[in-house]
């Protein structure tokens, strides 16, 4: 167990992989004429691209990390049954072995763990207080007619900021909320380890021991979502003194000792994919069961093949590997550091998840209702080949008015799949980063063509607001000539 880096002649940092490439996948890079007619076909928006016309893809680190020979070599001995698996048996144990909680429920992916969750604990009018939200988190609360209230502290916006733990929910806030709105309107209070929509940011263990101090104060239960909490871990043994020699086997048990429930995304806390919600609450355990055989599968699968049930069970053991920890918000911070070395805005510090660019920093010309960060999206692809996510304004769905709701944070997330990219892969896309920054008047709106009510970011169609698309391509020919 180390902290350290490893130190270059050149005083340089480098983050080194602690791994080896044994498979790999053909890469497409194609010209930027096609790149923009591929983006043209996809509406604009990122989600509908093809996977054949992207050269990075950095849409999510959500079901696209790579996998260890260990994960792959337990597919190949899995049980197949539909009640009763060995595969689901050794999932169990490691779930206890890792969480600390004897009762575990699968689920299909992480959303379908929050929607068992909201329709077990939510009534019609009730409050769900939150770090922040995530996109699903939000749905599935509203779904079963309940209210997200986001408690994040006053920094947690902040784009240039040293403080370490941006995820933290503000106490305060949490305090008043409890007393206005009552505690029987309050099913649970949910904390988000790194915290996604505002750039992977953490929160500390000291935040979390705050929380459960007011939830026990008022009976209150917690839901932490770990499908995150590698990288949260890493934040914490980084940056939390009391926790810097521990390992973290320990800080995770001691984060979920905190909660009454756990779920996550097995898509990316154990590199593989599926879901579950964990609890050592036999009472809350019963409270959502039945629901799994109705929405999901058999209690023993839960709609996860036993293959991927068998590499979750690997993958979760390797969660609380140092070297696996510390890939992702190592390469992060390197193309953060970068970036703001050169004075292009982006979130700091670097969290984990991805390198979140901010869209109303890099196109002060555009408002929040021609979707700078969509367009960002956009763009970038077109110079680049390089797929991020849009996690703006199109992320948020209308009010019930119909008017657009301007979000918070205007950001074009770049995720970084584990142990997926190269230093020199990332290098390309810092280059091309900079490039669209020194072009970036070039760039311009996007407007809805074709808009769901829900989740419209998924597969909404947009249209350029001009010609700026083919004055980007214009300008990139006439810089790199003949280049890809
Ligand atoms: N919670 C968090 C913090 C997430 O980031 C996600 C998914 C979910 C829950 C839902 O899990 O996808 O398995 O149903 N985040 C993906 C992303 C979609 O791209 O950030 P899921």
């Amino acid at each position: 167990m180390s902290n350290e880096t490893i130190k270059m002649t050149s005083g340089e940092y480098v983050p080194i992989e602690m791994h080896k490439v044994r498979v790999v996948q053909k890469l497409n890079l194609l010209p930027i004429e096609k790149r923009l007619k591929a983006i043209e076909d996809a509406g604009y928006n990122t989600f509908l691209l093809q996977n054949r016309d992207v050269f990075m893809d950095m849409l999510t680190d959500s079901g696209t990390n790579a996998m260890s020979d260990q994960q792959i070599a337990a597919m190949m001995v899995a049980d197949d049954a539909y009640a009763g698996s060995e595969s689901f048996n050794r999932l169990q144990e490691a779930v206890e072995e890792i969480l600390g909680t004897q009762y575990f429920l699968p689920a299909h992916q992480g959303r379908a763990a929050e929607h068992i969750i909201s329709q077990a604990f939510i009534k019609k009018g009730d409050i769900v207080p939150m770090n922040f939200h995530f996109t699903t988190t939000k749905a599935h609360v509203e779904l079963a007619g309940g209210k997200v209230v986001e408690l994040f502290t006053n920094d947690a916006l902040e784009i240039k900021s040293d403080k370490p733990f941006k995820g933290n929910m503000d106490i305060d806030k949490l305090k008043d909320l409890v007393k206005t709105a009552g505690k029987d309107k309050i099913p649970y209070i949910r904390m988000e380890a790194g915290t996604n929509l505002i750039g992977g940011q953490p929160f500390s263990v000291e935040n979390m021991r705050a929380v459960r101090k007011v939830a026990d104060e008022n009976g209150i239960l917690i839901v932490l979502d770990i499908s995150l909490v590698c990288e949260n871990m890493y934040f914490i043994k980084m940056r939390e003194p009391e926790f810097m020699d521990k390992s973290p086997a320990e800080i995770l048990r001691t984060l979920c000792d905190l909660a009454d429930i756990i779920y996550f995304s097995a898509r990316k806390i154990s590199c593989s994919r599926g879901g579950g919600i964990a609890t050592k609450n036999h009472e809350l355990y019963l409270k959502m069961r039945d629901m799994v055989p109705l929405f999901e599968g058999f209690l023993t699968y839960g709609g996860i093949s036993v293959r991927e049930i068998e590499s979750m069970a690997v993958g979760l053991r390797e969660a609380i590997d140092w070297n696996v920890i510390r890939h992702s918000p190592e390469f992060i911070k390197y193309l953060v550091d970068s970036l703001d070395a050169k004075g292009i805005p982006v979130i700091t510090p670097a969290g984990g998840l991805g390198a979140h660019l901010d869209a109303r920093g890099f196109l002060p010309h555009l408002t929040s209702f021609d979707y700078p960060a969509g367009a960002l999206a956009a763009a970038l692809y077109i110079v680049s080949g390089v797929r991020g996510m849009e996690r703006g304004t199109i992320s948020m769905d209308r009010d019930e008015k119909g008017n657009d709701v301007p979000s918070e944070v205007e950001l074009l997330r770049l995720a970084f799949p584990r142990r997926v990219f190269t230093l020199s892969q990332v290098k390309y896309a810092e280059d091309r980063i900079e490039w669209l920054w020194k072009n970036r008047e070039l760039i311009g709106g996007l407007k809805f063509t074709e808009e769901p009510k829900v989740l419209r970011f998924f597969v909404g169609r947009l249209a350029p607001a001009s010609d700026w698309p083919q004055k980007l391509q214009a300008k990139f020919r006439e810089d790199f000539g003949d280049s890809l």
